[in-house]
């Protein structure tokens, strides 16, 4: 059901991502109705005409379930329901849906059951007796929160105030851990991109065979974060995020703002999208503005062209005018252009990367001491005369601040390695 305001071409490729939307959600899409809405009836939406049209053709084709591409109120979806014979899902409903298959990290799925139970719990208490609970198999209904959803309001509103209390914990360990990670200094790449992009497939080939060893608290908690070795910048963090959908439900954003952190707090962004997609520019455009409203339009992004084996392009990186790495063309699936994309990644986050030799005098053990806190030592040996010979491996970000803040000695040694 897809009901448009403007008959133009954009309402044509709203309707075909809506139904992607379905298909990814697990629908088989018998049939797609158009309606032009000029005056929204407030008892179903649609205009009784056209929802008398819908009911005779679920009834023609024993469709079990109605999509509608807007958002409905709990009562325009109950009449609805109750006027076509089948489940009636909203796309707030649909996207919540496709969230609650694919929210990888513990907090993501807790998150996504809340806003699930937040936006079922007004329609839930209507009961099924109209319905018989099967039909519509259970898009809408599924997710995490799938056996809670059956329970009646009191439990639901206890779920709600568990999730709620649960959601603040991880919360609080997660931004421990993230200040933890800072501390270390390893540089954190976030992958993004539209639904279905390859960004899991990728997240897999990159970090095929790597341990959590340096993360432990952190990969228990969330599985969707692993480390890349073999980088010429040194390893780096790679987080997986959830798909991005266009007009991401505002619930849905606030709900996600940390998990979406998770792209927000990055030193790059992995945004990849599908080369074999015809409407990838397009898709593109509305990652960057899901990202944009979640404040991380600022961090910079490597494109990734995925699928490459669906096209007859060859792998290719491609640099921007001062030679910097930006767009890297490969196949997650086959593995072609993935020593490109490792190449690229190197690149970008090594540019402030500090490596060099840092001769310590003896009485220089406290500069020393701060340097292995700050995990910027990769190997030391004592020198002949008491003292150490340091190598140092660091983003310059970590090292600049010990300038200011050490002795004048300090900051006279550490000036020969920073060229400052
Ligand atoms: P969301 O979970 O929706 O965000 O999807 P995602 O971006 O993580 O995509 P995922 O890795 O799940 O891949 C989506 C589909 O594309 C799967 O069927 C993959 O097998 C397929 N796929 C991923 N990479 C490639 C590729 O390089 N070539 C081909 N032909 N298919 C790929």
């Amino acid at each position: 059901m897809l009901p448009h305001a403007r008959g133009d071409g954009d309402a044509v490729r709203r309707a075909d991502e809506f139904a992607e939307l379905a298909k990814s959600a697990g629908a088989q899409v018998l049939e797609r109705i158009t309606a032009r809405i000029d005056q929204p009836n407030p008892r179903f939406y649609l205009g009784s005409g056209k929802a008398d049209e819908v009911a005779a053709r679920v009834k023609a084709l024993e469709a079990d379930l109605v999509l509608v591409d807007h958002a409905l109120t709990p009562v325009q979806e109950r009449n609805l329901e109750k006027h076509v014979g089948a489940r009636v899902v909203d796309r707030t409903g649909l996207i919540l849906d496709i969230f609650a298959q694919r929210a990888r990290s513990h907090e993501g799925k807790l998150e996504v059951e809340l806003a699930q139970l937040k936006h079922l719990a007004t329609r839930l208490v209507r009961g099924w007796t109209h319905l018989e609970r099967q039909r519509g198999g259970a898009i809408g209904l599924r997710g995490p929160g799938e056996t809670q959803l059956e329970t009646d309001r009191r439990l639901l509103g206890e779920r709600v105030k568990l999730l709620t209390r649960r959601i603040e914990k991880v919360h609080v360990q997660r931004e421990q851990q993230r200040r933890a990670r800072l501390r270390n200094t390893v540089p954190r790449v976030a992958l993004v991109g539209y639904t279905n992009a390859g960004k899991s497939t990728l997240f897999n080939a990159l970090t095929a065979g790597s341990v959590y060893a340096a993360d432990q608290l952190f990969a228990t908690l969330d599985p969707t974060v692993r480390r890349i070795e073999g980088l010429s910048c040194g390893p780096a963090v790679l987080a997986d995020t959830v798909g991005f959908i266009r007009e991401l439900p505002h619930d849905l954003v606030a709900a996600f703002r940390a998990t979406l952190a998770e792209a927000r707090d990055a030193d790059l962004l992995l945004h990849v999208s599908d080369a074999a997609d015809p409407e990838r520019d397009r898709l593109i455009e509305v990652v960057n503005g899901v990202l944009e409203e979640i404040g991380a339009a600022g961090v910079p992004q490597l494109h990734v062209f995925n699928k490459i084996d669906l096209t007859d392009l060859p792998p290719r990186l491609e640099r921007a005018g001062d030679g910097r790495p930006e767009r890297v063309w490969i196949s997650a699936a086959t593995g072609a252009g993935l020593d490109l994309l490792r190449q690229a990644l190197g690149e970008r986050l090594g540019g402030a990367r500090v490596r060099a030799e840092l001769r310590l005098p003896p009485r220089a053990g406290r500069l020393r001491a701060r340097l292995i806190a700050l995990g910027a030592v990769a190997r030391e040996r004592h020198a002949e005369d008491g003292g150490w010979l340091l190598e140092l491996d660091a983003p310059q970000a970590v090292l600049t601040p010990l300038l200011g803040d050490g002795s004048a000695e300090d900051a006279r040694l550490l000036r020969g390695v920073l060229g400052s």
